[in-house]
């Protein structure tokens, strides 16, 4: 139907016929001249119609939306008319033949960035013939076509995983399915294939990927979805090390093919612990120039309990941050950075403005100044390095606390002063603690989850110090997102049997849920580890955008809810009776 598309065509083409298809962007009606904006998948052209055309009458007819095709010939615009920001605009199309495919009805939405998400959601197949986009949509398909050109040559097999399964924990909610042939009885959606894939290393496969489907009941959230995709990988035979060279090199080689982007030869390594202490997240943003700095030696001595509590107590600390020209933030920012930090649990932000480095305590403007004397701040003072026009925060409490709340300071101060730098900042973050304290249930949970080798050599060893017990897991972060995570896996049942005690999931629970795997482990399961990657954060960050829904062809809402088909939705009783359920409405 068509003999070009409408993105491609070019002054190399002046002169020439074409037929092209698409959407009405935009017409115009300059004073009898009609101007169409024709569009499809690959760009948008100009079409002119001119009032003694054939065409005319036709092309009169068009409004926005609808599906037409095109006969014209291509000719330059004159260097007058010439649009940069158009990559078809040094030419425009002289209409010879309009024929109208399909008329459509008014827009129930402006398709432009100004229609809010519930209605791009409803009419999705509408919202996604922006470029934007298609653009975006096309960033995931050649992301996905990466993948699979680049694992193909390492050796590694695709190999599909159960979707209606038994349970596999990640920390969130199952989605249930009942069966209506086993009254009572529910298969769950996977989490992650994350034990089929390791039953495949028992098996042999040795190398392992699937780009698979994942479906988590959580709270959601930008880069949260409850259905979402991984890249999911296990390989045989296999240590940290060996892992995360075939990630690094596979993130490398994804982003030089989709974006033409090359990121380092090898992405640095940070702790756990070093991660929070210096950057507040386990996930640190290294494009932002600022870190935190523990400040306890300065404050232990003033007269200040906030400070000089925390200072002198085990597992406390006082973090200082300094914001590089940040003494321009008013009361009122400042305001806002304290009500940010006490959504992460801080009882207080302290904070000094520093509007003249060079005379000392005089040169303060801070709530805090009058508690510190020349020793402790012109110890702040040199360590952090702070010039005139910065500001510094402090906090102080709990470690991790502080540390979570400072950090979450860290990236808004750098977001609302612009001071990214614009470029990939991927990392590796290691040494995860294997387990945290859950205060709700008192009882320790997985912090990967709990097929995670610990780095402790023994069952024994690991039952002795569980709280300090670190893990095999290793997270992959770029630019503050947390883009994949993964750990080498016990692979001898009396480790895994340790494990579950230490989670408190008893011997006949254990066999309950996990009995096939604790079997497995029995018949010479080979060392074996491997990673997840999330998808859609990769396309998100690499199509610049802030949620994943705008790399999804058709997401859920924050509220786990389809507008496009009102999915989920109610079931006739008839069919309830089938699955032997009875609906509790409250
Ligand atoms: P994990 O739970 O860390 O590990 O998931 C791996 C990666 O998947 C992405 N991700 C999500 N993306 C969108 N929406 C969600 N709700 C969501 N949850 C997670 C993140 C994350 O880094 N089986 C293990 C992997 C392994 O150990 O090999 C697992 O699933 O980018
Ligand atoms: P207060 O003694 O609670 O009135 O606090 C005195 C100053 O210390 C105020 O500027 C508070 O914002 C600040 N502050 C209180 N608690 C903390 C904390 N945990 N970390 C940092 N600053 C704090």
């Amino acid at each position: 139907m068509r003999s070009h598309l409408c993105g491609d065509i070019n002054e190399t083409l002046d002169g020439q016929s074409v037929t092209l298809c698409g959407w009405v962007d935009r017409r115009r009606d300059l004073g009898g001249l009609l101007f169409i904006g024709l569009r499809d998948h690959a760009g948008i052209v100009q079409i002119v119609v001119e009032p003694d055309s054939p065409a005319f009458a036709d092309a009169e007819r068009l409004r926005n939306e609808y599906c037409v095709r095109i006969r014209g010939a291509v000719r330059m615009r004159p260097e007058s008319q010439w649009n940069a920001s158009m990559a078809t605009g040094k030419i425009e199309i002289l209409a010879q033949a309009v024929e109208l495919l399909n008329a459509s009805a008014p827009m129930p939405l402006l398709m432009t960035d100004e229609d809010g998400e519930e209605i791009r959601l409803r009419y999705r197949y509408l919202d996604l013939r922006r470029p934007r986009m298609q653009k975006n949509m096309r960033i995931r398909a050649k992301l996905n076509q990466s993948i699979h050109r680049y694992l193909d040559g390492q050796g590694f097999s695709e190999f599909e995983t159960p979707i209606l399964t038994k349970a596999t924990p990640e920390g969130a909610r199952d989605y249930l399915v009942p069966s209506r042939v086993q009254a009572g009885k529910f298969f769950a959606l996977p989490q992650s294939p994350q034990l089929f894939k390791q039953l495949l290393m028992m098996a042999g496969m040795d190398r392992y990927y699937q780009i698979a489907r994942c479906f988590r009941d959580e709270d959601l959230r930008a880069d949260r979805q409850p259905e979402f995709t991984q890249l999911d990988m296990e390989l045989s035979f296999v240590d940290e090390a060996g892992v995360q060279a075939v990630a690094e090199d596979l993130i490398r080689s994804v982003f030089n093919a989709v974006l033409a982007v090359r990121l380092p030869t090898s992405f640095p390594r940070m702790t756990w612990r070093n991660a929070l202490e210096n950057y507040g997240s386990d996930k640190p943003d290294l494009r932002y120039p600022m870190c935190l700095q523990s400040v306890d030696e300065h404050v232990s001595h003033v007269d200040f309990r906030v400070f000089s509590g925390p200072a002198n107590a085990a597992g406390q600390r006082v973090a200082a941050l300094r914001v590089p020209g940040g003494a321009v933030f008013s009361r009122k920012q400042i305001d806002e950075y304290t009500a940010l930090v006490a959504r992460y649990g801080a009882k207080g932000l302290a904070w000094i403005k520093v509007n003249d480095a060079a005379t000392g305590l005089a040169g303060l403007q801070s709530p805090i100044a009058k508690f510190l004397d020349d020793k402790a701040w012109n110890g702040i003072a040199t360590q952090t390095g702070v010039e005139s026009g910065d500001l510094l925060f402090f906090g102080a409490g709990d470690w991790l606390q502080t540390s979570t709340f400072m950090g979450h300071l860290l990236v808004r101060c750098g977001q609302d002063l612009d001071l990214a730098s614009a470029d990939w900042q991927p990392l590796w973050v290691t040494d995860f603690p294997m387990f945290e304290w859950d205060e709700g249930e008192q009882r320790y949970v997985a912090t990967h989850h709990p097929f995670t080798a610990p780095l402790a050599e023994s069952a024994d060893d690991l039952r002795a110090a569980p709280a300090g017990a670190l893990s095999r897991g290793y997270d992959i972060v770029l630019n503050g997102t947390e883009i994949g995570g993964g750990s080498i896996r016990i692979h001898k049942p009396e480790m895994q049997q340790a494990v579950f005690e230490l989670l408190g999931i008893g011997k006949d629970e254990a066999m309950a849920k996990f009995g096939f795997l604790l079997e497995a482990l029995k018949y010479g399961c080979p060392p074996h580890g491997g990673i997840a990657f999330g998808l859609d954060r990769i396309a998100a960050l690499m199509a610049g955008e802030t949620s994943i829904r705008d790399v999804i062809a058709f997401p859920k809402t924050t509220t786990a809810q389809c507008p496009l088909t009102d999915a989920p939705s109610e079931i006739a009783t008839a069919t309830l009776d089938e699955l032997h359920i009875e609906v509790k409405t409250q």
